[in-house]
């Protein structure tokens, strides 16, 4: 049985698309089947493992349990959105100099949440790491290297000066 579809605009990364949608649309089918944004990962589908995490005005949000519908005049960031140009997010470069990963499966909503940390509070100290990621399942067990790499993201963000100074003199 078809519904009615209702003409919506996301604005996803910076870019606005206009999507004709059905009102149970989920943000996370609309991203990963209306505009091939498969970065963001769809599992359990009901609000339990994290992994389609995305930013929504900055806070990190499951975009399972969000109808795309009601998104309109949201800022939306997905996984695509972090990198500038051929520059990684510093979190996405920590993850990789930390070994935070190893299916992958789970790395995109992990780097989301900890993303919408950082916009929130620029120094977390560790416990409010390890906060943002508790709702983010690894079935992988990555945890220790996850937590290393929010870490070592946050310093960077916190003192970029620093922490080039400190890649340069290994
Ligand atoms: S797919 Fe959204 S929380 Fe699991
Ligand atoms: S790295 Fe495989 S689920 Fe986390």
């Amino acid at each position: 049985m078809s519904s009615k579809r209702l003409l919506t605009t996301l604005a996803i990364n910076g870019i606005e698309h206009e999507l004709a949608l059905e009102p149970r649309r989920t943000l996370l089918d609309a991203l990963r089947h209306d505009l091939q944004l498969t970065g963001t990962k769809k599992v359990c589908d009901m609000g339990d493992c994290g992994a389609c995490t995305v930013l929504v005005d900055g806070r990190a949000m499951y975009a399972c349990l969000l109808l795309a519908v009601d998104c309109t005049d949201r800022q939306i960031t997905t996984i695509e959105g972090l990198a500038q140009a051929d520059e990684l997010d510093p979190l996405q470069q920590a993850f990789i100099e930390a070994d935070a990963f190893q299916c992958g499966f789970c790395t995109a909503g992990q780097i989301m949440s900890l993303k919408g940390l950082l916009n929130e509070t620029p120094a977390p100290n560790d416990d409010q790491i390890l906060r943002a990621v508790t709702g983010n399942l690894c079935r992988c067990g990555a945890y220790r290297n996850i937590l290393k790499a929010g870490r070592l993201a946050a310093d960077q963000v916190a003192h970029p000066e620093e922490a080039r100074h400190a890649d340069s003199t290994h």
